[in-house]
């Protein structure tokens, strides 16, 4: 089978809502950030089947199908790769090219930045333009209050209200439709085929990249109609969840601290009014890449989200996700409005100074939370709170840490600091009992994988397996270590694999980050059947559940592999030792099983 070009894989994905096209087969109800419902591929009468929008994938908990939505529809439709891809493809209006073609598909990043440049003079020059932009100008400079040097500094611009105009401008240019659609500068009519432009009347926010290129643009319309906000979709040269806006211009300002906001608007208000280090993600919660970017830059974060439930509830992930990585994260209140953009332009600049120097660490914040969401003069909702707080303070990791906490929590409840300190610590050893008891579940588990048919040593090598899956879902996840794995910059390679199903993953990563087209996951549907794909998926999802991921555990893993793996080769003169290991994993299984 010849390759299909990872540009089109990618962009097939990107245009192909896993949420939409998964729920117009299964009925699926929102459960956090996930979504959940009946597993179309077994039996079941509670859902364990769960869609990932995060990570545009699925899994099943109860019989381990999972994937992104090219596999969910070779399962669902019982078709091989390619078929499925064609059918997604259709679906979005993208056409795969033949077979045997040898022509260039795909738009080099570079051409799309190029593009993106051109149609931000284009937006720009109809902000100015009397004839285009009067309304849009006098929204952003009336309305919104920004400056006109605000403007110009943020590259503002209008997408008039027609149809062609963009589109017809940059095929002037030289501009193909292809381009424009993979670009998303257009869209493409189901039914004519003809492309057009993909914003219509709304004023536009380019999103520039910290080399300066053009990657994206946001669009917003200048009234109440919905969406509100228009965005590029993932593209071959911008990936939504791996950017800041205004990380160009903050990059200069972040040594100290950033301000991290939810939207164009407040990063904007914030830059005018002198505060230089903000930045937003775009519209969707912070994620681990993001993460990484800010520890890249800056020691410490304020979180300025919305005062609404929603930011609030977004700050929480916001501040796990930072303090993962090891920023120091404070927390912002702004009083009297719904966001800083507001805040500012009611009080003040000063007033907003004031308010990020009292900005709340992550634990006084949540302990503020506990405190105000009770009535401490109850008995009884006192002993809630507190036994909140309790599971709060136990999940620091150092004793000093603890220490710190229990003091204050206690002065803020009102409650003895012995008592309080009795709680935590019982707290911790109930932890630590359940963490040890999860291990050796988790052990028990792998026993079960005897008949494994994905991973068929798996059985036999428990934690050679355990330590290589733990690798394997680093490198899923992060970029960095499926690049030194790649690049030979840490020592580990295909041979110190045990099993052979992880080594194949593991070689397979490799040659993906290598190829000319670099790495997407998505191409991993060419190299493994659908039940491989599931436990691919698997392997990720157990990774992403744990808190610690970072490059020392990255490199205990490559230590415990190499060290099975030595293992192994010590007792390889034991004709004996595969059976004796099998008849135990069997005693084992018996042994679970009456328990
Ligand atoms: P204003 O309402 O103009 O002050 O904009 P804002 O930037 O404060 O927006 P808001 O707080 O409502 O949303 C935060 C961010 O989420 C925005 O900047 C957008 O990036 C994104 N967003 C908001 N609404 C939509 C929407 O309808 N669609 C998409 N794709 N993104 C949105
Ligand atoms: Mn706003």
């Amino acid at each position: 089978m010849s390759q299909i070009p990872r540009e089109i894989i990618d962009e097939i994905i990107h245009r192909n809502d896993i949420e939409q096209v998964i729920g117009s087969y299964v009925t699926l109800k929102r459960a956090g950030s996930n979504l959940n419902g009946l597993c179309p591929f077994h039996n079941e009468k509670t859902p364990s089947f769960t869609v990932f929008p995060g990570t545009k994938s699925f899994y099943c908990f109860g019989c381990g199908a999972g994937g992104d939505v090219i596999s969910f529809v070779m399962r669902t439709e019982n078709l091989d790769y390619r078929s499925a891809l064609e059918t997604l493809a259709q679906r979005a209006g993208i056409t795969i090219p033949a077979d045997d073609s040898e022509a260039e598909v795909g738009v080099p990043r570079k051409r799309l930045y190029e593009m993106n440049l051109e149609a931000a003079k284009f937006f720009r020059n109809c902000l100015f333009d009397e004839r285009y932009g009067k309304e849009a100008l006098a929204y952003l400079h009336e309305e919104r209050k920004l400056s006109i040097a605000t403007i110009k500094h943020f590259g503002l611009g209008y997408s008039p209200n027609n149809a062609w105009m963009l589109t017809n401008y940059m095929k002037n240019k030289g501009y193909t439709d292809e381009e424009l659609v993979v670009g998303f500068l257009c869209g493409k009519s189901r039914n004519s085929g003809r492309t057009y432009d993909y914003f219509r009347n709304r004023v536009i926010f380019p999103i520039i990249d910290t080399s300066g290129n053009i990657v994206a643009f946001g669009g917003r319309v200048m009234d109440d109609s919905k969406p509100k906000y228009l965005n590029t979709s993932d593209t071959p040269a911008f990936k939504k969840s791996r950017h800041l806006f205004a990380l160009n211009f903050a990059k200069k300002h972040c040594e100290e601290q950033m301000l991290l906001c939810e939207g164009y608007m407040d990063v904007i208000a914030l830059h005018a009014a002198g505060f230089e280090n903000a930045v937003a993600t775009l519209g969707t919660a912070i994620t681990s890449e993001q993460a990484r970017i800010f520890a890249k830059h800056t020691k410490k974060v304020v979180i300025c989200y919305d005062a609404d439930s929603a930011g609030q509830n977004a700050a929480q992930k916001a501040m796990r996700l930072l303090s993962e990585v090891g920023v120091e994260v404070r927390v912002l209140k702004i009083p009297g409005a719904k966001d800083p953009d507001e805040y500012i332009k009611k009080f003040g600049t000063d007033s907003f100074r004031r308010a990020l120097g009292e900005s709340k660490t992550g634990f006084d914040y949540n302990l503020e939370k506990i405190a105000t969401s009770y009535n401490l003069e109850l008995p009884e909702e006192k002993i809630k709170a507190s036994s909140e707080a309790c599971a709060l303070i136990a999940g620091a990791y150092t004793e000093v840490e603890r220490d710190i906490y229990i003091r204050r929590a206690a002065e803020r409840l009102g409650i003895s600091q012995e008592a309080l300190k009795n709680d935590v610590e019982r707290q911790r050893r109930a932890r630590i009992r359940e963490a040890k008891q999860k291990e050796s579940r988790d052990a028990q588990l792998s026993v079960k994988n005897i008949g494994d048919r994905v991973n068929p040593d798996a059985a036999k090598h428990i934690k050679a397996t355990a330590a290589e899956e733990a690798l394997l879902g680093l490198m899923l996840i992060y970029d960095e270590f499926r690049r030194d794995a790649a690049n030979k910059t840490v020592p580990i390679s295909a041979d110190d694999f045990v099993t052979a199903f992880s080594r194949r993953v593991f070689e397979a990563l490799c040659e993906l980050e290598n190829s000319e087209a670099g790495y997407s996951k998505a191409m991993l549907g060419q190299m493994f059947d659908i039940d491989e794909l599931g436990r691919i998926e698997r392997i990720e999802i157990d990774r992403r559940r744990l808190a610690r991921n970072d490059r020392d555990v990255f490199m205990s893993c490559i230590d415990s592999i190499k060290q099975e793996k030595n293992k192994l080769s010590e007792q390889s003169n034991d004709p004996f030792e595969d059976l004796r290991k099998m008849q135990e994993a069997i005693k084992n299984k018996k042994k679970d099983k009456n328990t």
